[in-house]
Formats: C-alpha cells, structure tokens, sequence
C-alpha cells in the first residue's frame, strides 16, 4: 500500500476512504489534529505530539474514549502498514463526533479519530530557502489551540504562493506571530528571539525543540515579541514546523534577508539533524 488511511477502526487507501457527512469535523471544524513525520518507522517526538493532543482536547473539552496508549498502538500499526524506512507524514484528527448540526455539544456519541500516514519527501535543510510573504493576521484568539479551524491560514498560504513564496508570516499590526503553517523564529546579534507562548501562537513542536538546541549550541534565546521592522532588519530568519524541522528564509517581501549569521543556523540545523538522526534510530522504537 503507498498509503493509509483510518476512520474509528477501520483501513485502506485514503482516496477510497468515507467519513459520515454528520461528522462535527465536516460542518463545524469542531475537533484537534496533529502531523508528524516518520523514518525507520520511529513516530518523531510522538510523546510532545500526544501531550498536546491532550491539551487540546481539555482547551475545546472533547471527551475522547481511547487512551494514550491505545492511540500510539494505533498509530504505529498504520505507520507499519506502509512497511518501510522511508520518511513518512502521519497525520491524525479527532472531531468531537456524528450528530446532526446543532452548535452546542451533542448528548451522546463519541469522538470520531481519522489517521492518514504516506511517504513524505522532507526538504533540506542545508540548501532550502523560504520566501515568506507578511500577512495581517486576523484569526481569532485560540491560535495556541490546534483546532481544524485554519481558513484564515489557508488564505494566507495560497495568498504567498500567489505572490511566488512559500510561507506566509502573520503580524498583527507591528507584532509578527508566527507563520501559516510554522513558527518564526530571528536571529539578531547572536541572540534567537521568538514570540512568547501566549493565545496568539501554536506552541510549536518544533520551536520547543529549536529554543532546547540554542541552548545547547550555546545561543542565548528570547521569548519575546518582536516587530516586523525586527524580522525584516534580523541577521537571519527561521521558520520551524514539524514537518520541514528548521528551515531559513532569503526574502521577504520580495526585499532579500541579510543572512549573515550562516554559522549560527547551521550549527542549529546540524544539532537539529543529529537530533532528529538520533530519536528515529529504529532501535528507540517503544511500541
Ligand atoms: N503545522 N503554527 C501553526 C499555525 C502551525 O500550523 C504549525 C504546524 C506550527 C508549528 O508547529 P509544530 O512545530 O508543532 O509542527 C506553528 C503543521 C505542520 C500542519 O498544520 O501541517
């Protein structure tokens, strides 16, 4: 099988897949969902990925029946029906469940889980370049939530490919969030400063990861807000996401970034690569 898709319990390919139309996910968006990737069939950092899950269902208060164990099973019995080493994207979604469209909780019924897992082409990090495009951010006040609600960040994404860029960067007014589908991240006078854990921002795998490694390179960090005057005038830019790990950007808006602490982000891509090389050894498999 190429790929896999799951609906409570039950496999095959993803094209051939069918959820009910009462699913909350369909009409209401109304359920959490996580992405990952996978190499030597190890799920990385899943336990980060779980805690979060967990938290996101305590934010939107979705009794989910299964336990985390039973969903790591699950997990990794749809990463071994692709048997093989390759990387892997394994994606899973919870709605709150099936009920005709009605906006308060339904009485009864469970969460419905989707997984979909298929082999992933992952950029390089040496020689990829974002091009980013700045976008007003006008979502609403849960972006720490990883709900399936993303139109504003499915507007802002095809807005930049639009504009020939790869990923949108979100500000509201002076103060740059974080991007479509990532965290952004600058490097200025050999300090890594990134935007605060709060309501306006994910808090992002991949950026908990990114502030763990500047440490350990040595490289002070930041949580702080910063402006788009910060991010356009920064040494360099970051753009992290679970997906791609750490990535830096050449321009934005067109006008080039200075790019001129190269051995700073290549000292944290290398200890992200090791990291990452490190906790997908297939010997680290746990279940
Ligand atoms: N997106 N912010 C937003 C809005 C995101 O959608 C993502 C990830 C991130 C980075 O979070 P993490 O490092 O935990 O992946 C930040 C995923 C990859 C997606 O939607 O496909």
């Amino acid at each position: 099988m190429n790929n896999v898709g799951y609906y409570n319990g039950e496999y095959g390919p993803i094209e051939e897949m069918r959820i009910p139309m009462n699913d909350r996910a369909v009409y209401f968006g109304d359920g959490v969902y996580e992405a990952v990737l996978v190499k030597n069939r190890v799920i990385f950092s899943l336990e980060e990925h779980l805690d979060r899950f967990w938290r996101s269902f305590s934010a939107l208060r979705i009794p989910f029946a299964m336990s985390r164990e039973e969903l790591r099973t699950e997990l990794y019995k749809m990463v071994d029906l692709l048997d093989t080493d390759d990387p892997l994207v394994l994606y899973w979604q919870a709605s709150r469940g099936t009920a005709s469209r009605t906006h308060t909780f339904p009485k009864e019924g469970k969460a419905n889980l989707m997984i979909t897992v298929k082999p992933f082409v992952m950029k390089d990090m040496k020689t990829f370049r974002h091009r980013l495009l700045t976008v007003e951010d006008t979502r609403f006040f849960h972006c720490d939530v990883k709900t399936l609600n993303l139109i504003p960040n499915v507007m802002a994404a095809q807005q930049a490919e639009e504009a020939g860029c790869t990923e949108a960067v979100f500000h509201r007014g002076e103060r740059v969030t974080e991007g479509a589908h990532s965290n952004v991240s600058i490097l200025k006078d050999g300090v890594l400063k990134t935007a605060p854990l709060d309501h306006l921002i994910l808090p992002g795998i991949t950026r908990m990861h990114l502030l763990q490694l500047a440490g350990q390179c040595g490289i002070p960090v930041l949580e702080e807000p910063f402006t788009l005057e910060e991010l356009k005038e920064a040494d360099e830019v970051l753009v992290t996401s679970s997906t791609a790990l750490c990535l830096k950007a050449e321009t934005i808006d067109g006008a080039p970034v200075r790019m001129s602490a190269p051995e700073l982000v290549e000292k944290l891509q290398e200890a992200y690569r090791q990291k990452f090389e490190r906790e997908t050894d297939p010997a680290l498999r746990k279940s």
